[in-house]
This record gives C-alpha cells, structure tokens and sequence, in this order.
C-alpha cells in the first residue's frame, strides 16, 4: 500500500513564497504532499497564494491568519507538517509552538542568527522532539540542489587530481530599494551581517556540498561599503582547509639537470594546501549588463582540470574543462534551479515515511539543521575575523 500524501500548511505569502514555493508546491512531480493551509499576517496576500492553487485545479486551501491562524493550525490534527518561509528571526518561536503540536517542520535558512542561537535551536530539537520521531529539516536549497552534488561528485574523480585552489564570488547589486532589502526585515536587519548571512549562507552551504576539504579557518575583513545595506555588505575572506588535507606536491622534481645542480640552494619548498577565497558583496555598483551582477561563481582548479559553477538567477551551469593530455572528461551541463522542489519532495518523502515506522533514505537527508548552524559559523567567523585568524571548529565550541 502506498504512503498517503502529507497535509501541510504553508506560513508566509512574501517573496520568496511566491516564487519559489508555489511553483514548486505545484509541480505535478509534488505528488507527496498536499497544501491545506496558507498562512499570513495579510488576508489579501494569502487570499492571492489560495487563488493561485484553485486556478492550477487544486483543492481550496484554507486561509488562517495571524494568531487565530496559528492556533487553527496547531489544533488541526490533519496537518502533519508546517512549511515556513518567514523572516528568519521570526521562525524559532513559532516552529517550537508547531514541535508541541507534533508537527514536522520544514523551516527556511539561515537557521538562526548566530552560532549560541543556532546550537540552542538544534540542542532543543534533539534533546526534545527528535526522539518523537518529529523530523526538522532546514530548508537550504544549495544543499539539496542536485547540480551542486554533480559538482561533487565529478571533483571526487580521481583523474581530476587534488584540488589545488578555488575562489567563490557572490556578488550583488543592491541599490536601495531594490526588492528584497526594501523588506523590513533586511532594510533595517537586527542580526549580523545584514545580506552577507541571509545570502551568504547559501554560497557557504554550495563549499559545504561540493568541496572535498570544507573550509576549517577563515581570515576576512568585512565592510560596509553603502550606507543603506548595513550592518555590512562585503566580506573577502582567505580560506584555509583542515592542516590534513595539506600534501606534498604533486609530479616529480623537475627534469631538467639545471633544477638539481642548484638544489643545495632552494629555499624550503612548499606544500599543496587547497586554499580558497571568497568575496561577498551586496554593494557592486551599477555595471548592467556586464557581468558579474547577481552572480555567483565557484571556480576550483585541480591537478588536471578546473571546475566551475555558476549560479546566474535561475540557471546553474557546471563546466569542466580538463587540462591538455589529462584522463578528464570535458562537461557542460546547465540546469533551472531545482533546490526548493528537490527539497520539499526530500521532506515529504521523510515525513512519509517517519509516519510509517520506516528509515529515513539516507540519499534524501539533507538539510541537516547542524550543518546549516555551520554555515552560519564560517559567516560569523569571516565577520568577526577582522584580519585575524579564526579556527570555525573552535569558534562553535565556545557556544557548545
Ligand atoms: N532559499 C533562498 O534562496 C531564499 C531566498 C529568499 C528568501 N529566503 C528565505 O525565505 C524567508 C522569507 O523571505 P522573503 O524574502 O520571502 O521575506 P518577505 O519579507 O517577502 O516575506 C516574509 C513573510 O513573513 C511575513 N512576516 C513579516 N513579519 C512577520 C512576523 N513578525 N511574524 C510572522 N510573519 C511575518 C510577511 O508578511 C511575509 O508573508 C526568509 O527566511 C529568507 O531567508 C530564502
């Protein structure tokens, strides 16, 4: 017999739900779960999101609003989840009133707004729910997209050697009014980092997914570059992996007798650390159309071949390009942006099979709340760094 569909109810009619919830809420692929509820502090907006769903021929969605919508939802004892897509801050005291209810939730990133908060959060979840079999995803697109995992997986060819460098640029034009800042939550932010955490996140959790050696310390500066998108906008960071994945270097000495006849004099020679760099910014200036605007980019140079990701509004586009003479295959590949949907399906499918008694499928547990409280330690380490070195494991072991 085949799991019945889950019931949930949808919490924010803003942006970001309407362009990328609702789709992907509608896809005929979505076939585990089914909307009940649309939640909203505004009765127009969420009226809005319920027309959209009867026009697409689905069943009526119910309207709940404000606290009486909240206490509608938790006394529903039909919904077996909540999807929430609300200012992030807003989310955590919510999400526990729905983790007493016996609610699974899928809740949008980041997770909280520092490292304390973050592990807090999760502690709760694990020492409280989690063993009543609720499941509590994150619902970090760039961990479930599944481009980011091809990515990885091509890295993980052996004929691509080590990685040798990288660099990641997410960078933004923003200017003041621009759609998302003018939300109260990021006009005016009460956490750190302004867009460089609600956007930054992202492009840390991308590192997280494809990189083999995931950032251990960081070395930044942040600035506030443009008054109206504080607390800061930028951040370039150097980025040094664990000390084990330093090796030596790679080939053999060079061949010529010139190199051996003055070896006595060679300096130390170094060793091959798979560093990178990051540049955030949110205060690019006007250069339309010329790129980069609104572009992220992950380029990591290997032995024998050099990767790249870009993520250009809706498009993702992997590229390999394999060194002359090398065992790597040459790949393009370019896809729409998949991470919400994928998400969702992943969610659906755990809740289902939670409900049943069965395993969760380890190929479909991503979102893992801890892993994004990382992503927003390598943000708050490159804030705090002002130049210095900041080790990420130990900054989260002075909040454990
Ligand atoms: N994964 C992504 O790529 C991505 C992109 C954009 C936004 N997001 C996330 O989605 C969430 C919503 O972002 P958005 O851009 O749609 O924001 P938004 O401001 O457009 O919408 C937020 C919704 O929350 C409601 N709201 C505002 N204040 C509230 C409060 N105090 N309590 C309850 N509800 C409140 C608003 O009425 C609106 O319905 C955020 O957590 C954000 O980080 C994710």
């Amino acid at each position: 017999m085949s799991d019945a569909n889950i019931k949930i109810a949808l919490l924010g009619t803003g942006i970001y739900a309407e362009s990328d919830y609702v789709p992907s809420l509608l896809q005929d692929s979505q076939k585990h779960i089914e909307v009940k509820i649309i939640w909203s502090l505004d009765q127009t907006a969420a009226q809005r999101f319920a027309d959209q769903f009867k026009a697409a021929g689905r069943a009526e969605l119910q309207v709940a609003i404000g606290e009486a919508g909240i206490e509608q939802i938790l006394n529903d004892t039909e919904i077996d989840a909540v999807v929430v897509v609300l200012p992030f801050a807003h989310q955590p005291p919510l999400i526990k009133r729905f983790w007493a209810a016996g609610k699974h939730v899928l809740s949008e990133k980041p997770i909280e707004r520092d490292i304390e908060a973050g592990l807090a959060f999760v502690k709760e979840f694990e020492d409280n729910w989690k063993p009543k079999n609720l499941v509590w995803r994150v619902a970090e697109d760039y961990d479930h997209e599944p481009i980011h995992k091809r990515a990885a997986e091509l890295l993980a060819d052996p004929a691509m050697g080590p990685v040798l460098f990288w660099d990641l640029q997410n960078q933004n034009y923003c200017p003041d009014g621009d759609k998302w800042q003018a939300t109260s939550w990021r006009n005016v932010p009460d956490y750190q980092g302004g867009f460089c955490l609600d956007g930054g996140v992202h492009s840390i959790a991308m590192l997280r997914v494809v990189l083999p050696d995931p950032p251990a310390s960081v070395i930044a500066s942040a600035s506030l570059h443009r008054k109206h998108t504080p607390p800061h906008d930028t951040i370039v960071a150097l980025v040094l992996p664990d000390s084990g994945a330093t090796k030596e270097p790679s080939g053999t000495s060079s061949k010529l007798d010139i190199a051996r006849q003055h070896s006595a004099k060679l300096p130390e020679p170094g060793r091959s650390t798979p560093a990178g760099t990051i540049t955030f910014t949110w205060a690019l200036p006007n250069i339309e159309p010329r790129a980069p605007q609104n572009l992220q980019v992950l380029n990591i140079t290997c032995l024998n071949g050099k990767l790249t990701l870009v993520n250009n509004e809706g498009t993702r586009t992997l590229e390999v390009v394999p060194a002359i003479g090398s065992q790597v295959k040459a790949v393009k590949e370019t896809s729409r942006k998949k991470g919400v949907e994928v998400e969702l399906a992943y969610f659906a499918r755990a809740v289902q099979a939670t409900k049943a008694g069965r395993p969760i499928d380890p190929k479909e547990d991503f979102g893992k709340p801890m892993n994004t409280v990382w992503d927003v330690a390598v943000i708050q380490a490159m804030l705090q760094s002002n130049g210095e070195k900041v080790d990420i494991k130990q900054l989260i072991a002075q909040y454990a």
